[in-house]
């Protein structure tokens, strides 16, 4: 269903509403046209916009840059061959909030702006014409995750793909494996339809499990057989396939341990120390959400060269090609939830809205590889309803996945001395210590960070989630001067040399790979509706400080 649809802004919602408020029985929902001369339809997709879905409206059409919706989508379609199973219609992720419907059916509705959903609409797809129209609104608000103010560009619409999938009667709804720290395979087959049975096989091992459906399964580490294990370096993947009733979903999954032991961070019993940077889901072009497997493609390329065998995928669920990509390369992940700042804690939809968005970023990547951290949290100010909200969260990650670190990134502020014991209690809720701090930028001065220290009272591992300062691309001048690129990299030498000297330290992060779109930042010249802390322009172009974490990082080996 990717391609052209067409679009209709509809800042009134006079689309859905009618002059007293009322839901519009004749939305536009229905799709119709005039049916003779003197009958009045005041739309019309047909002689509407264009769009490209996959892809933000926020580019794609100038005048709706700073848009927030509402925006009608339509697309129609043609059937030919009857339906033999089930069918639904699935989408990657649509920003923030929507309504679907179907030749004029209600299927649903969807509110978070980074995670897949699907309807079934079995039954309803005969030989014939079809209409897919949905509202989509991408409203900030505060009761939303996230919520009012973000420092990155709400970008608006369906920023990721929607398919037509056909499956037969029994459908298998969420397949995984996964390998835990005593080397034992954990998973489960959900199956919606009447199997009660499923499979687990492995062709190339010769290992083939049946298991209950719908109930975890456990297959023991001494029968799974001797496997190649995957490795940041070495990301060796086996088919797997997954069988319930006649449905089948055949994934490519690697097997890895991950664990922590005191303040160091292990992958196969190794510790590994993680060379990251942070990333946004940007298109490494033109500033616009990124979507696809090209776009993944080039970005790891560009991580790659920098030397990094870690991604942290800020601040909410990236395009699922990411993931894979990472998988294939063998690049360590940490992915997030757009739990960001402040946020309402004691409201119980917000905490319900969360727990879905938490099943969907867990649901999606839980038989990733490279998918080694999840984090609950980004910068949220300390206080009970926080952390109350947020242990919700957690309970809810390990429910899903037991296998995997839990992280969060800290908001710290400069400790008064040299030494900074973080003792934020949401350290104590995770595994891995995440700290976002910006001396020589935000506050500090540069002389002093190489001899700053962190610690957790925890003793975990620390990973630095975001450092760094901004830089305009190609503005030079001395490295006392802000947004010149000399200045960035003095800021970065400042810091490697603090990082290798903190024990505690499992890894980094740095803020980030390339500059990204943003309202906060409007300095004219130099940000211009960028954040300017990347290592690359929003075009690619390195500055000098890329070369100078690419150094370090190729030191460490
Ligand atoms: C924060 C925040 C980022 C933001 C960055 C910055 O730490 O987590 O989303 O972009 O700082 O100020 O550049």
């Amino acid at each position: 269903m990717d391609g052209t649809w067409k679009v209709i802004p509809d800042p009134y919602e006079v689309g859905t509403f009618n002059i007293l408020g009322e839901e519009n029985r004749a939305g536009w929902f229905r799709d119709i046209k005039p049916r003779h001369p003197a009958d009045r339809v005041e739309y019309d997709f047909d002689t509407s916009a264009d769009i490209q879905v996959p892809g933000d409206w926020n580019t794609q059409i100038p005048e709706l840059h700073y848009y927030e919706g509402s925006l009608w989508y339509r697309r129609t379609f043609t059937i030919v061959e009857p339906e033999a199973g089930r069918s639904f219609v699935h989408f990657g992720a649509v920003n923030h909030s929507c309504r679907v419907w179907l030749d004029g059916e209600e299927l649903g509705s969807h509110e978070g702006g980074f995670g897949p959903f699907a309807f079934e609409v079995t039954g309803r797809i005969g030989p014939g014409d079809h209409s897919l129209v949905l509202v989509v609104d991408a409203v900030r608000k505060p009761e939303r995750v996230p919520a009012i103010r973000t420092d990155w560009f709400n970008y608006g619409g369906l920023h990721r793909s929607v398919d037509l999938v056909s499956t037969p009667a029994d459908v298998i709804t969420h397949a995984w494996v996964t390998m835990a720290t005593d080397g034992s395979l954990l998973g489960e087959v959900e199956v919606d339809g009447d199997a009660t049975t499923a499979s687990v096989e492995i062709p190339e091992l010769g290992l083939r499990v049946d298991v209950v459906a719908n109930e975890r399964f456990t297959i023991a580490a001494a029968d799974v057989p001797a496997l190649e294990r995957w490795h940041p370096g070495t990301p060796r993947l086996y088919e797997v396939v997954f069988g319930a009733g006649e449905d089948r979903i055949v994934e490519q999954i690697g097997f890895r341990t991950i664990e922590t032991r005191g303040s160091d961070i292990l992958v196969n019993g190794e510790v590994v120390f993680l060379k990251g940077i942070s990333l946004h889901a940007e298109g490494p072009s033109g500033g616009r959400r990124a979507c696809g497997p090209d776009d993944a493609a080039t970005l790891l390329d560009w991580a790659e060269d920098l030397g990094a065998n870690f991604l942290r995928l800020a601040h909410y669920q990236h395009d699922e090609a990411m993931v894979l990509e990472a998988d294939r390369r063998g690049l360590l992940v940490w992915v997030e939830l757009p739990v960001y700042w402040g946020i309402d804690w004691t409201n119980e939809d917000t905490l319900a809205n969360t727990l879905q968005q938490t099943d969907e970023l867990v649901q999606r990547d839980r038989c990733r590889a490279s998918v080694v951290l999840w984090s609950v949290a980004n910068e949220t100010f300390p206080g009970d309803e926080r952390t109350t909200f947020i242990g919700r969260l957690i309970d809810r990650v390990r429910d899903l996945d037991p296998t995997r670190l839990v992280t969060a990134a800290l908001f710290t502020l400069p400790g008064k001395g040299l030494e900074t014991h973080i003792d934020d209690p949401l350290g104590e809720l995770v595994d891995v210590i995440g700290v976002n701090q910006y001396y020589g930028w935000y506050y500090g001065d540069r002389s002093e960070i190489p001899s700053k220290r962190w610690s957790s009272v925890w003793g975990k591992p620390i990973i630095f989630s975001e450092l760094g300062a901004g830089a305009k691309y190609g503005n030079h001048g001395d490295a006392g001067e802000m947004w010149t690129e000399e200045f960035q990299a003095a800021v970065y030498e400042a810091q490697i040399e603090m990082i290798a000297a903190n024990e505690d330290c499992a890894g980094l992060s740095p803020w980030i790979l390339k500059d990204f779109r943003t309202p906060m930042r409007v300095l004219p010249g130099i940000q211009d509706g960028f954040n300017r802390k990347g290592l690359v322009s929003e075009e690619g172009e390195r500055k000098q400080a890329f070369e100078v974490l690419r150094r370090w990082y190729a030191s460490l080996g």
